[in-house]
């Protein structure tokens, strides 16, 4: 199978390469770069004034099967997937059962050899039933082809268990992603503390229940040596730690998805549930402040923390409503729009976030248009203008905090493994 891209504006952060140039895939590798490729090809796309980059990989989803199938599957989130021009994602281990052992790694493969339509990784937990007391055995995790470790959804707050997971995962060469957050803090609160929740007349998270978190963390990051992954960064100060952390040459890096770089808390006062999710929405300063570490290199990935929720367990009052948003179908229309088309960064930077940055901590060969890496690629239409609807999702859950709102950047093709995978 030969596949050929012409004409259209190549992006390529690993070569540094912004280009109009033609793209020749074959047999599930990217073969070359060039103007003017001519070479007999099954399959022509005419990407004149589009833009042509690595498929997006998406190393935060929770994809909900095993057990919750009501909310999300494997095929119905990698199919969203594909169509938010996402070619790899990487599976959250909170399902039911949790991925805490290689039987369940075992059939949560299977499950995905099945019914995915896009590569999907699996992030192992660090502890049994991510409960917080007993470590998984991580090196079989590792050896069962577990890509990560994470508690995420939970930290694990025993200092000393968590310090040992560190240590086998880098013996074992294994990234830990952190969800950092002290629940003692957070003291079962649902919005940020501050005015708003106060106006509300909702219990408040504080940010100290991040940043302290994100500090212990790297604390033991570096007395460890292990290579952490700092998820959802939602506030400034847990920035300035990453940046001091970077600046002192520890083995960290830092993600934050789209809501943190595109709303605030102002958003809470119709008491949208939609708006609801761990961590929470934060200041117009946090958000200048996510923005700025993602100029500067701080926050080096954009992930969506795609969390899908049913109806039911959202359409009720905000203190019972589950935490967590959608983002798979929104994420790079919400990056065009909020990062590139507001000036602050340009697509090299983008697909650095999204694509190159993730291959490279995950030590895949993707997020590049390099020849002989995997042929997943994403072809957008940037200036097509869209309105966020209920009714377009794929995905099974429609909870997203974009409801309503326009966006730009149209995904046309997502080509995985040399095929069109998608097609708008
Ligand atoms: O908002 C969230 N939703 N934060 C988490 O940490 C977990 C996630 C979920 O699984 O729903
Ligand atoms: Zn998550």
């Amino acid at each position: 199978m030969r596949l050929l891209i012409k004409g259209g504006r190549v992006i390529d952060p690993a070569n540094n390469l912004d280009i109009i140039a033609d793209i020749l895939a074959q047999d599930s590798k990217i073969s070359r770069i060039a103007k003017n490729i001519r070479a007999e090809a099954d399959k022509v796309i005419d990407a004149k004034g589009m833009i042509v980059m690595p498929g997006i990989i998406d190393m935060h989803v929770h994809l909900r099967e095993p057990g919750r199938e009501d909310k999300e599957t494997v095929a119905t989130a990698t199919k969203a997937a594909l169509k938010g021009g996402i070619t790899t994602v990487l599976a959250m281990p909170n399902t039911y059962p949790a991925i805490d052992s290689p039987e369940n790694i075992e059939s949560l493969k299977r499950i995905i050899k099945k019914s995915a339509c896009a590569n999907v990784l699996i992030a192992a937990a660090i502890t049994k039933g991510r409960l917080g007391k007993e470590l998984t055995d991580i090196q079989a995790c590792k050896q069962h082809g577990a890509s990560a470790i994470t508690d995420d959804g939970a930290s694990v707050d025993s200092g000393v268990l968590f310090a040992g997971a560190l240590k086998k995962a880098k013996a074992g060469k294994l990234l830990v992603i952190c969800h950092s957050e002290d629940k003692k803090i957070s003291n079962n609160g649902v919005v940020n503390q501050g005015l708003i929740s106060t106006r509300l007349g909702l219990r408040g998270i504080p940010r100290a229940s991040e940043y302290k978190r994100v500090q212990r963390d790297i604390d033991l990051a570096k007395k460890t040596g292990a290579r952490v992954h700092i998820a959802h960064l939602s506030c400034k100060e847990s920035v300035d730690i990453i940046a001091a952390a970077k600046k002192k040459g520890i083995q960290v890096t830092a993600e934050t998805a789209p809501h943190y770089f595109a709303l605030t808390e102002d958003a809470l006062l119709d008491y949208d549930t939609n708006m609801k999710m761990n961590p929470p929405l934060r200041s117009q300063q946090d958000l200048e402040a996510i923005k700025q570490g993602l100029k500067n290199g701080i926050i080096d990935v954009i992930a969506s923390d795609h969390a899908p929720h049913t109806e039911n367990e959202k359409d009720i009052e905000f203190d019972r409503a589950e935490f967590g948003v959608i983002g798979l179908e929104t994420e790079l229309a919400a990056g065009i729009t909020e990062l590139i088309d507001a000036g602050l960064l340009s697509w090299l930077e983008l697909a650095g976030k999204m694509c190159l940055n993730p291959a490279r901590i995950l030590e895949i060969n993707k997020g590049t248009l390099s020849a002989g890496a995997d042929a997943d690629i994403t072809v957008i239409s940037p200036d097509k203008g869209w309105q966020v609807e209920k009714s377009g999702f794929v995905s099974k859950s429609r909870n997203s905090p974009f409801l309503g709102r326009k966006l730009k950047g149209v995904v046309e093709y997502t080509i995985y493994e040399g095929r069109i995978a998608y097609k708008a």
